[in-house]
């Protein structure tokens, strides 16, 4: 039986240049954000840590504003090709880094800035990573977090992580923004802003990117079309089964 890392590598290692092509990931107004929060608050001498980099277009959206950054995930395929990119990018700042967010290879009080977008719903140990980050912050350094949120209603919720589950194996948990509050609360931020923004799906390159089984898009468009009105309209369920969700952004501030 496989652990949950190995199926998260399962899923991503051959998905790399999707993510790099995936329009979710490389547009989205949390990015033009992310960037002025980093321009305002972080100094350019600044060092950057990116969680879950993914194909890496949180690294490639805050290089410009800092002097390093390193982008870590566990996956070698997508760390490569968020080397390949950056190279192209002229970006060679970035560099790229094996390891998970629940253990982080970095002595404590390295970076300025720690960030994670569209990563934390896939891990398992939350709390743990997220006083790892506040560890290798230094004092007063700034935490950012983009990922999709859980729903505050229960039903609402059930539905969007059922069908999140059935698409993607190595999904956990969206949180809610009241769990986020109180997870941040614990691992030692303070001084917490959150923003967010409906970001519309398109449901077949949403099952394509993830390589979705067959039988599984079947499940998902039942698990849609089951759902009861007020699910259908919280989570602006279409026809074709393309339903918008909401990306939420944390920003807050290392205890001193
Ligand atoms: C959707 S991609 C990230 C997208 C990227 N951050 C961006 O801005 O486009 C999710 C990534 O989380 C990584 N991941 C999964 N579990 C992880 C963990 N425990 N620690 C760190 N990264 C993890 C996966 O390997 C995958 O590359």
């Amino acid at each position: 039986m496989r652990t949950h890392l190995q199926t998260n590598l399962d899923q991503y290692s051959t998905q790399a240049q999707a993510y790099l092509d995936s329009p979710v990931h490389a547009q989205g107004p949390d990015l033009a954000r992310a960037q002025a929060l980093v321009a305002q608050a972080i100094p350019a001498s600044g060092q950057a840590l990116d969680v879950g980099c993914g194909a890496g277009h949180l690294s490639f959206a805050l290089a410009p504003h800092l002097s390093h950054v390193v982008a870590l995930d566990p996956s070698p395929p997508m760390l490569a090709t968020v080397q390949q990119a950056a190279r192209a990018r002229g970006m060679h700042h970035i560099e790229a880094v094996p390891s998970s967010a629940e253990r982080l290879p970095f002595p404590d009080a390295s970076f300025e800035l720690v960030c994670s977008r569209y990563s934390a719903h896939h891990w398992t140990g939350l709390a743990q990573a997220l006083k790892e980050m506040r560890r290798v912050l230094k004092p007063g350094g700034h935490l950012l977090m983009i990922d999709v949120q859980g729903e505050e209603d229960a039903l609402v919720d059930s539905h969007l992580q059922a069908i999140e589950l059935l698409r993607d194996r190595s999904h956990v948990r969206n949180r809610t923004v009241s769990q986020w509050r109180a997870l941040l609360a614990d691992a030692g931020f303070a001084n917490v802003v959150h923003e967010s923004w409906p970001v519309h799906i398109d449901f077949s390159s949403w099952v394509t990117r993830m390589r979705t089984p067959a039988s599984r898009v079947a499940m998902i468009r039942e698990v849609q079309s089951d759902a009861p009105r007020e699910v259908q309209e919280a989570l602006a369920i279409e026809a074709d089964g393309s339903f918008t969700f909401t990306t939420g952004l944390f920003w807050a501030q290392a205890n001193v």
